[in-house]
Order: structure tokens, then C-alpha cells, then sequence
């Protein structure tokens, strides 16, 4: 298949990049490099030993988009473009709604334009906000409690409406727990910018000397140790996930919300020991008060995933750590 990754420089999609290229698929990424860098390019050709096809461009340019998918002659799309620090979206609403939302909308009208119909979008657990009840599967209720929560939901839903209206797509939406690790190669990994809000990248660089300790937020929640437990996926496995779903889209019409996560927690001490385990490294860190929004426990039940794509993750919380690490180090250096 012909397939156009949104976003494609980023961190998941550059990811996923080498997982379909590797199964014969052909790739062409879209992005704007808001929030990438050119230089992952390279790093893929490197990894892939082959030429990639990038187009630098908003996805807010609806036509731009239409002559990417004609010219390319694309057969389905993974839209991973759109922001993702849940504290600007606060400070910045309608900055996120206008390119989360408007650039889902821009992209499904030049879609349509060529009567393209097969997607894979980016969601979020976020969507299902404060759990009610753990693990989350798909029918637990959705209520984000922020902005940036808000654009996953509503372009999940205007995606659901739109299948209803022309029940021939094809959509998948992959609401993702929390991805880390990185590509054996270390040749591409997570690089936020700034100082990082995710876990995983702060302990990275708390590692290198870079930042000085971690600040663990809060250790008096009722989990195993006190402090806050998540899903951790490898991005490798979430790699794999997005490729399953195209799978699956191509013989299966109609919308649905699949998660993408272990099914296992691990809390913020466990995490911070395994990579110094694994890493042989020391992370020094001093237990702070709690971070607004947080909840106490966040994971999934991915037996949906599990039976509709015939997926299920692989690589353990000492793989993800030793990944994060072996990027971490070489990129920073
Ligand atoms: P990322 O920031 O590394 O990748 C997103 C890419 O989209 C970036 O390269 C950025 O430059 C690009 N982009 C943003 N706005 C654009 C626009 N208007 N036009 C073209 N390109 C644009 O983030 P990621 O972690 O790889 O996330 C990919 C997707 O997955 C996002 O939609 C994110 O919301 C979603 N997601 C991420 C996580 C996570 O924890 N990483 C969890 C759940 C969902
Ligand atoms: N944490 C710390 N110190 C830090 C950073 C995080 O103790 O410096 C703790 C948090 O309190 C939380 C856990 O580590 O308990 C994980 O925090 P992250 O910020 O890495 O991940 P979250 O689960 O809070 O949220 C992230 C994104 C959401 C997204 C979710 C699932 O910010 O938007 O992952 O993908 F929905």
C-alpha cells in the first residue's frame, strides 16, 4: 500500500515509518516540523537503507494535501500530526483546537476529494479522563479534562459522524496509553523540547547530567508504593499496533476505537528502578507534592486490540528503559 503518514517526522510515526517500510509498504511523510526534527530523515534512510519520500507542509493546507495523496497515489492515511503538551493547551485552546481538530478536518476534506477513505488516527487514553473504573476498555465513558483531550474526543467523534454519513470508510482509532522507548538502533527516540513534562524522557536526561533529579509528584496515592501507576507501551510494539490496524481496515469498513496499551502498571518508582537497573545508571530524585490532574492509576484492557488485530505487545518495561536510554545517550552527546 501507498500510505501518508501525518506528522511523519515525529516520534511515533517516525517509528512506525520503519515497521511498515519493513513489511513493503510504501511511506510518504507530511509535517510541518512544529514539533520534529529534518534531521530524522537521515536517521531513517539510515536505519531503512532506502530513500524517503517528506513533504514539508501544514496539514491546515487542505490542498496541498489533496496533491500529496493524487501524486503519490495513496491508498490509506495515518494521521499522527497534532500537538500534545496537555499545559499548553490550557494556556493556548484554541491554538491546539484550530490544528488538532482543524487539520483532522483538512485532511478528511482532501481525502474525500480523492476518495480516499481508509484512516488510522492518533487518539488518546486521555479521552476516557478521570478512570471510573480500571482497566479501561473502549465503553468507559469518555471525559477529558483538558483542551487537549477535547481535540482527540472531537476528532474521534467527527470521524464516528462521518462514517454514519458514508458508512464505506474504513477508520481506526488507536487511543494510545503511554508510549516510550525507543528504535534498537537508537538512531531515532523521543526528543521533546524544552525541558520534558513525560516521565520517561525527564529520567532519560536526569541520567545523561542534563536535568538534576526527578521530581516524583506525590507518593501518598493508594498504589503499591504511593505512587502514581501507567500503562507503558513500547513504541515499537505501538508501531506494530498501527500497522495491525491498517490490516484490519482493509477488509473491515465502518469506526472503531481500539486501545493500545499492556494491560500491565507500573508506578513511577518501579519505572525509575528498572531503568537504573538495566541502565546502571543512578537517577536522583526527591518526592514532591502532587501534580494537578493527575490520576492515581491509568491502564488498559487491550483484549479488544488483541482480538480484533491480532496484536499484542512484546517488549518489557526493561526493554523500553534500556531503549530510552540507548537514544537518550547517543543523541545527547
Ligand atoms: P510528536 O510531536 O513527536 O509528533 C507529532 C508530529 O506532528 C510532529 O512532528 C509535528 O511537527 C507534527 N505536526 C503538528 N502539527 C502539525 C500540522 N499542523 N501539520 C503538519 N504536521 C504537524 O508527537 P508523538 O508523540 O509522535 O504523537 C503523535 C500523535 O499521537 C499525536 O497526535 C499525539 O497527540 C498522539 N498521542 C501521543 C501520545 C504520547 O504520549 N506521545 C499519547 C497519545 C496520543
Ligand atoms: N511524573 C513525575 N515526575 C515527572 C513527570 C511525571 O512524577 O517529572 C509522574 C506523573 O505524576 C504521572 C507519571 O509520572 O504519575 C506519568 O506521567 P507522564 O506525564 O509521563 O504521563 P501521563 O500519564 O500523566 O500523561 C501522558 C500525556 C497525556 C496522555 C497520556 C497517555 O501527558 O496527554 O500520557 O498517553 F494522555
Amino acid at each position: 500500500m501507498n500510505i501518508l503518514l501525518t506528522g511523519g517526522t515525529g516520534y511515533i510515526a517516525s517509528h512506525t515509518a520503519v515497521v511498515l517500510i519493513k513489511e513493503g509498504h510504501k511511506v510518504v511523510l507530511f509535517d510541518n516540523l512544529a514539533n520534529s526534527d529534518i534531521s530524522v530523515l537521515d536517521r531513517l534512510e539510515k536505519i531503512l537503507n532506502k530513500k524517503i519520500s517528506f513533504i514539508e507542509g501544514d496539514v491546515l493546507d487542505s490542498e496541498l494535501l489533496s496533491k500529496t495523496l493524487k501524486e503519490h497515489k495513496i491508498d490509506a492515511v495515518i494521521h499522527f500530526a497534532g500537538l500534545k503538551a496537555v499545559g499548553e493547551s490550557v494556556e493556548n485552546p484554541l491554538h491546539y483546537y484550530e490544528n488538532n481538530v482543524g487539520g483532522s478536518i483538512s485532511l478528511i476534506k482532501a481525502m474525500q476529494k480523492n476518495g480516499i477513505k481508509k484512516i488510522v488516527f492518533s487518539s488518546s487514553c486521555t479521552v476516557y479522563g478521570e478512570p471510573q473504573y480500571l482497566p479501561l476498555d473502549e465503553s468507559h465513558p469518555t471525559n477529558p479534562i483538558n483542551p487537549y483531550g477535547f481535540t482527540k474526543l472531537f476528532a474521534e467523534n467527527i470521524l464516528h459522524d462521518l462514517s454514519i454519513s458514508d458508512p464505506t470508510w474504513s477508520i481506526a482509532v488507536l487511543r494510545y496509553f503511554n508510549p516510550v522507548g525507543a528504535h534498537e538502533s537508537g538512531l531515532i527516540g523521543e526528543s521533546p523540547k524544552g525541558i520534558p513534562n513525560n516521565l520517561m524522557p525527564f529520567i532519560a536526561k536526569v541520567a545523561t547530567g542534563e536535568l538534576k533529579s526527578l521530581k516524583v509528584f506525590g507518593n501518598d496515592y493508594k498504589t503499591r508504593d504511593g505512587t502514581c501507576e501507567r500503562d507503558y507501551i513500547h513504541v515499537m510494539d505501538l508501531a506494530e499496533g498501527h500497522l495491525a490496524g491498517l490490516n484490519f481496515l482493509e477488509d473491515h469498513k465502518g469506526w472503531y476505537a481500539i486501545n493500545l496499551g499492556t494491560g500491565q502498571s507500573t508506578t513511577v518508582l518501579e519505572l525509575l528502578q528498572a531503568f537504573e537497573k538495566i541502565n546502571h545508571v543512578k537517577i536522583p530524585y526527591e518526592i514532591v507534592g502532587r501534580r494537578k490532574g493527575d490520576a492515581p492509576a491509568c491502564y488498559a484492557k487491550p483484549s479488544y486490540a488483541n482480538k480484533i488485530l491480532d496484536w499484542k505487545t512484546k517488549r518489557s518495561i526493561e526493554l523500553m528503559c534500556e531503549s530510552s536510554w540507548k537514544w537518550e545517550s547517543s543523541h545527547s552527546i
